[in-house]
Order: C-alpha cells, then sequence, then structure tokens
C-alpha cells in the first residue's frame, strides 16, 4: 500500500486533493482498467504497425528520410494530414522499432528502419479476446480504433470531411458508434464519473453551464451523481449546450424521461463564436461545466475569457479532460479522432501552451485558465501518487475560480 502525499495547504485551493485521489485509487481505476489502458496502447501501436507496413506501405515512402509533410503530399492526402502522419510516425518511432525519428530544425524527419515481421493480426485478436473478457465495455474503445484503422485512408484522401461527420451526429448511422465509443467505453466512461465525483465535491449549489455537452456523459454521469445523495436540489438550473443540434436533441430525450422536474435548458452554442451573440450573458451560471469538450476550441484562451465572463462571481469552471502526461504523446483513441479535420486543426497553437492539436498537459491547462484571468487553478489527481498503482493515468479534472 502506498500513501499519497500530503499537498501543501494552502488557501486557494479549490478543494483537497489527497482524498480525491484515493477515490480514483481505490474506487475508479481498478486492476481491469489498469490493464486495459495497457492492453490499448498496445492495440494501437499493433494497428498503426500494420497501417505502416502492410496496408499503406509507408515504409517504402520513406526508405529515404522525409518530413510527414513531404510524405502526406506524396501520398496525395489533404495538407492537414501531415498532422495525423506526424503522430502516427513518432508513436512508431517511439514504441516500436519500425521508424527513426530526428529533429534537428523545422521539421522531424523520418527515414524506415528495418521490416520487423510481426504477426500483428495474431496479437490484435488476442488482445481483443483479453478486453472481452475484462467486460464488454472494454471492447468498445479497440471497436473504435478498427474504425478508425478501416478508415485511415479515405479520410486523408478521398472524403476529409467524413470522420467530423461521424464525431458531429451528422451521419446518422454512426450516432451508436460515436454514442458506444463516448460513453459504453469505460475508459472513456471514466471521465464522466471523474467530473461528477468532483463537482459534487465542491459545488455547494446554483446554475450549471455545460460546454460541449454531446452525447450527455457529462450531464448523465452528474444528475446521477448528485441524485445518490438526495442532492439534486442544489441545480437550480442545468443549460445543456452543443454545436450539434442532433446531440442537444437526442440527449434531451432521454435526460427529460430520467429527470423530468429539474430545471433544464438545451441549446446551440459554438464555443469558438462569441458568447454573447449567442445570448449567453454575463453572470448568468455559477457553474460552467465540460467533459472533453473545452479542448476542441480554436482560441483556447479567449473560450476561456468567456466562459470566465458568463460566471458569477466566485463561480466554478470544472473541465473534465483526457490529458498528454508526456510531449507530444499520441494517445490511442487519436488513431480515430486524429481523422477529423475538427481535432487535428482546430487548435491555435502557441509553444507555450498548446505545443500540440486538441488535448493539453495539465500544465498546458494551469497556464491558459491562467492567462483567462481564473484563479486557484488546481489539477486533479494528483498524477504522481497515482502513478504508483497506474502507470498510464490519462484523465485529469482541471478546476479553476472565477
Ligand atoms: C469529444 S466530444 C465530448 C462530448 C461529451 N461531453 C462527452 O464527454 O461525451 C466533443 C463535443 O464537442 C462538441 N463540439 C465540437 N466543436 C464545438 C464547438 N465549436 N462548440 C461547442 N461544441 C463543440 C461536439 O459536438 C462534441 O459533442
Amino acid at each position: 500500500m502506498w500513501t499519497i502525499e500530503k499537498e501543501a495547504v494552502s488557501p486557494e485551493r479549490v478543494a483537497p486533493i489527497d482524498d480525491y485521489t484515493a477515490w480514483c485509487r481505490d474506487q475508479l481505476f481498478t486492476l481491469e482498467m489498469i490493464e486495459a489502458t495497457s492492453l490499448l496502447q498496445r492495440a494501437c501501436d499493433l494497428h498503426l504497425s500494420n497501417l505502416y507496413q502492410r496496408e499503406l506501405h509507408f515504409a517504402d515512402y520513406i526508405s529515404s528520410p522525409k518530413t510527414a509533410t513531404e510524405l502526406a503530399a506524396e501520398l496525395g492526402y489533404v495538407d492537414s494530414a501531415r498532422i495525423v502522419v506526424e503522430s502516427m510516425l513518432l508513436r512508431l518511432s517511439e514504441r516500436t522499432g519500425l521508424v527513426r525519428a530526428q529533429q534537428t530544425s523545422g521539421e522531424i524527419v523520418f527515414q524506415a528502419r528495418e521490416n520487423i515481421t510481426e504477426d500483428t493480426d495474431a496479437e490484435l485478436d488476442s488482445i481483443r479476446k483479453r478486453l472481452a473478457v475484462l467486460g464488454k465495455n472494454f471492447e468498445a474503445a479497440l471497436e473504435f480504433m478498427d474504425f478508425g484503422a478501416e478508415h485511415f485512408a479515405y479520410c486523408l484522401r478521398d472524403d476529409p470531411g467524413f470522420m467530423d461527420k461521424v464525431l458531429s451526429g451528422r451521419d446518422p448511422r454512426f450516432y451508436s458508434l460515436w454514442f458506444r465509443a463516448t460513453n459504453e467505453d469505460c475508459l472513456q466512461d471514466v471521465h464522466g464519473i471523474m467530473g461528477a465525483e468532483l463537482v459534487h465535491r465542491i459545488f455547494e449549489g446554483g446554475r450549471i453551464l455545460e460546454i460541449g455537452g454531446g452525447t450527455g456523459n457529462g450531464m448523465r454521469h452528474l444528475l446521477r451523481r448528485f441524485s445518490e445523495s438526495d442532492s439534486l436540489g442544489r441545480i437550480k438550473q442545468y443549460v445543456f449546450t452543443d454545436v450539434s443540434m442532433s446531440f442537444l436533441i437526442c440527449t434531451r430525450q432521454e435526460l427529460r424521461k430520467l429527470y423530468p422536474t429539474l430545471n433544464t435548458e438545451w441549446r446551440l452554442l459554438d464555443i469558438d463564436r462569441p458568447f454573447l451573440e449567442q445570448r449567453v450573458t454575463p453572470n448568468s451560471a455559477d457553474l460552467i461545466y465540460g467533459v472533453n469538450a473545452a479542448h476542441v476550441c480554436r482560441d483556447i484562451v479567449k473560450t476561456l475569457r468567456q466562459c470566465r465572463e458568463t460566471l458569477s462571481d466566485d463561480g466554478l469552471i470544472v473541465l473534465s479532460e483526457r490529458v498528454r502526461l508526456k510531449p507530444r504523446e499520441m494517445a490511442p483513441r487519436e488513431l480515430t479522432l486524429n481523422l477529423s479535420i475538427c481535432h487535428r486543426s482546430a487548435a491555435i497553437h502557441n509553444p507555450e501552451y498548446r505545443p500540440m492539436h486538441s488535448y493539453l498537459s495539465p500544465d498546458n491547462w494551469a497556464k491558459v485558465l491562467d492567462l483567462a484571468g481564473f484563479r486557484s487553478v488546481q489539477v486533479f489527481p494528483n498524477f504522481e501518487a497515482l502513478r504508483q498503482v497506474f502507470p498510464d493515468p490519462y484523465a485529469a479534472v482541471i478546476v479553476a475560480k472565477k
């Protein structure tokens, strides 16, 4: 048994971190979750190796050194595919012996190393079986990766908008795939559970505005958590927003049935556009909540400033987010997410706080919230402590006060 380091006591902190970290360790990150996380890392390497060696023959293209921009152009991919190719080759260079990466100045240069013939199919199959034994919903993450691997070149060359349609609910054929990937996948569902637990611990009551609520992972867990402790009365109003009308409609249908007496509003809100123009007024929320939503915005500091404006004095922002703990690491589910234009190219880069597209590191989050004028920024849980039992923690809840 290990102990969690005591945090420095500071009046500026929003909540004690040690209790929350212990809760994550004891209640959430079970042995099954820890094993599934590591299996998925390996499955991602296998899928990428397979694409690199057998499906797309990248090894032949980079037998002489090339940048991701050059390779993407040679393959006839859209311009922003550079980001996908670079993430993939960097991951392969760090985790397999297939590729060499070198950066002197400017873009990274990649070159094929020896061709290792591995039976990726057999190992992927055995991972699939192992995940099935861990539980039905552990397979969901691999199914989502399979979908990305299957549509890889199609999304980068033939129909660049395809994955955006899938992830925004604009193609109804794939609604259930995305719903499963964001809610039923245990490793993803954890984000909603973690956010709900933290909000339950720190939010005394008032009006909640959720941004990028999508298929409802955040709201469903939050209301369940408050309902379990008979404290739904603390929520005076819940305003659920997203940029996608089909997500609004489906989530409203489900959640209204479950909580018919709760004061809810369902609104379109594009977090890249001025909130005021969309009738979101200053001082209209006591808590702004987002689950894997805030990282999608283009200009993160600008969006967070608008969130701050929207909050009442002492209002809270709580963002439950997948984070990059190693600089430039590609998360397994990015095998599929990177195929969306929105995911890979929305961010305005800044070397200080947004060095990569999409997900930020805990330090990046602290910096952007600070730049947006928030105070008492805290990142939960304590990763150093959690790492002693869970080597690859990836989920954080970032909290700050107006
Ligand atoms: C990764 S999903 C997370 C959804 C949900 N919170 C969850 O955890 O299941 C990101 C969500 O952000 C929404 N989104 C994308 N761009 C947006 C924008 N500019 N403004 C508001 N929401 C946006 C998408 O429609 C999607 O529902």
